[in-house]
């Protein structure tokens, strides 16, 4: 056979391996090198050996570093992932939205559930009572005010003794959400949802019986006149349960480093005093990191 038809013979020879020649060549070459290179750890000599050497150093040197930082580089790496994960979790908390939203949504309800039943059992409601939750979140609020009114509906026979429930949130995830769990209560007219700002509220000067607004504050840059908005819409008899975690735990938790205003209890009750609002109630709940408190405050 002529020699220009030899490697066309080899690769006839080889089909499913067109690569096999060159393939162990590349693998005795790199056995070779490996072979010398680990002599070389063993036992440097020669310029290679003085490379090696450099190298080696260079290692343990860095290994030397890492034992007297043990975790700086990974460390550090961990924060970052650490403080981005904390830092979108802020922001849930503040607006939940999307599919993480409603989870968090889900989390509020189960957490905040006993702190919400005692800030609406705070309330001193009378039947037809019109009343609020500002910020509702996951709606555990809504709900427990809904159970607090009985089951009347407005429109009922005994006109509107069964009250009404106004529930206001800037997330629209959270105003989803509460639309499918309350549609009958919302049909019935039982519960009103509004998509806004408790800094800019909805519903008409002096309607509100009672309102409660359970961790907003801390998303509130305009404090001053956030509460006025809550004394504006409340009735001369009317009561506001504001409910914020102890400001002392809550400075210690790593989340609240990422956007919470965590303002001390007292410029909340003078914050509510300038609005208007006197606090002839001070309920707290809870101890430890846990630490509650609910601020029962009227007009005066
Ligand atoms: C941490 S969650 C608390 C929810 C619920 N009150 C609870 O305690 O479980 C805060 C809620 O307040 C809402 N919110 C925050 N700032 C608001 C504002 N300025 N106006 C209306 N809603 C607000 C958020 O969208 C969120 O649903």
């Amino acid at each position: 056979m002529a020699p220009r038809n030899r490697p066309l013979a080899r690769h006839a020879a080889h089909p499913g391996h067109p690569h096999e020649l060159p393939g162990r060549l590349v693998g005795r070459l790199r056995d070779g090198a490996l072979a010398r290179f680990g002599t070389q750890l063993g036992h440097p000599h020669g310029v290679p050996g003085r490379l090696v050497g450099r190298l080696r150093d260079g290692a343990l040197a860095l290994f030397a570093a890492q034992l007297g930082h043990p975790h700086e580089l990974p460390g550090r790496l961990v924060g970052r992932l650490r403080d981005g994960a904390l830092a979108r979790f802020a922001a849930q908390l503040g607006h939940p939205h999307g599919v993480p939203g409603r989870l968090v949504g889900r989390m509020l309800n189960r957490a905040n559930r006993a702190a919400t039943f005692e800030a609406v059992d705070a309330l001193d409601l009378a039947p037809g009572a019109v009343v609020a939750d500002l910020g509702f979140g996951g709606g555990i609020g809504l709900e427990l005010l809904l159970r607090r009114l009985g089951d009347r509906s407005p429109t009922s026979a005994a006109g509107l003794a069964g009250g009404q429930v106004h529930g206001v949130d800037q997330s629209v995830t959270m105003l989803g959400a509460a639309a499918r769990r309350f549609r009958r209560e919302i049909e019935t007219g039982r519960l009103a949802l509004h998509q806004a700002s408790i800094e800019c509220l909805p519903l008409a000067a002096a309607t509100v019986d009672g309102a409660i607004t359970l961790n907003t504050l801390y998303f509130i840059t305009d404090l001053a006149g956030a509460l006025q908005e809550c004394a504006r819409v409340l009735k001369p008899s009317g009561q506001l349960v504001v409910g914020l975690g102890d400001p002392n735990q809550m400075a210690r938790q790593r989340v609240t480093a990422h956007g919470f205003r965590v303002r001390p209890l007292a410029e909340v009750t003078n914050a509510l005093l300038a609005a208007g609002l006197e606090v002839d109630e001070h309920r707290p709940i809870g101890n430890g990191r846990g630490l509650f408190h609910l601020l029962v405050a009227q007009p005066y």
